[in-house]
């Protein structure tokens, strides 16, 4: 397969402007003459810190592509405090997230609300980092597999094949993130895997090949190597990891 591994930095609600800038000049000088065609790094950082981002990667000071934590569902107009995904694709972003799991739990969204974001995200030419993974409870109860299907097929509801094989999926197993416990290898590709067979079963063998499937959950420096060893882990969705400009670097620089 010709997949490029994809590391994601989801900075979360962290960084005003100033640490923002802060941390894209560190990053500038931890990523220099990093091999770009074989490993993508993109960072996911606060709406109001994508500029700062742009503005280093335009001036060739930083070697990656960005994106945003979240978009809105809709194109334009009176929508509130919503940001749409051609502005961040005029703003040079690459990429959305969408549907994590802290956007499910703590603002309300929907199956049908990621479906719709995802759309929306594909509309305004943005590729999609949808979000899925199971809580504590289904995974005590053996049903990670189950349940995160469940969740990707609501999410890549009425997309084409070809739609399917442009997007990245991440892996999130609820208990992993934030929490300091990883899940093992085998257990990311047991869940990568199921979410790769489930595309080839869906939408075919061309799209099973495209597709990205990235693990995110208290990955590290020390923990992402091995990970990577699995044949259905793509990359990776950072979190916390990612605000420390060393240690977001060493994930990138996992091969070399
Ligand atoms: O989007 C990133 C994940 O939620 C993982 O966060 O690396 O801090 O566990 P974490």
């Amino acid at each position: 397969t010709t997949r490029t591994p994809l590391m994601a930095g989801n900075w979360k609600m962290n960084l005003d402007w100033k640490q923002g800038l802060s941390l894209v000049e560190d990053l500038g000088d931890a990523l220099k003459g990093l091999d770009t065609s074989a490993v993508e790094a993109v960072v996911l950082p606060p709406f109001v810190d994508l500029r700062t981002v742009q503005t280093a990667v335009d001036a060739g000071k930083l070697p990656i592509g960005y994106g945003s934590q979240d978009i809105s569902a809709h194109e334009s107009g009176a929508y509130t405090g919503e940001v749409s995904a051609s502005m961040l694709s005029a703003l040079g972003a690459s990429y959305a997230t969408v549907g994590h799991s802290e956007r499910r739990e703590y603002h309300g969204e929907t199956e049908q609300v990621t479906n719709a974001k995802v759309k929306a995200a594909l509309d305004g030419g943005l590729t999609p980092i949808l979000c899925v993974g199971e809580p504590l409870e289904e995974r005590k109860a053996g049903k990670q597999v189950e349940y995160t299907l469940a969740q990707l097929e609501g999410g890549l509801e009425g997309l084409s094949a070809e739609q399917v094989g442009s997007l990245v999926v991440a892996y999130e197993p609820v208990w992993a993130i934030g929490t300091g416990e990883v899940a093992t290898p085998d257990d990311a590709q047991e869940v990568c895997g199921a979410i790769r067979d489930w595309v080839r079963t869906a939408h075919g063998e061309a799209a099973a090949d495209a597709v990205r499937v990235l693990y995110g959950g208290s990955v590290k420096s020390s923990n992402v190597a091995e990970l990577m060893t699995k044949p259905d882990v793509d990359g990776a969705l950072v979190g916390g990891a990612s605000l420390k400009a060393d240690e977001f670097a060493k994930i990138v620089r996992y091969l070399e």
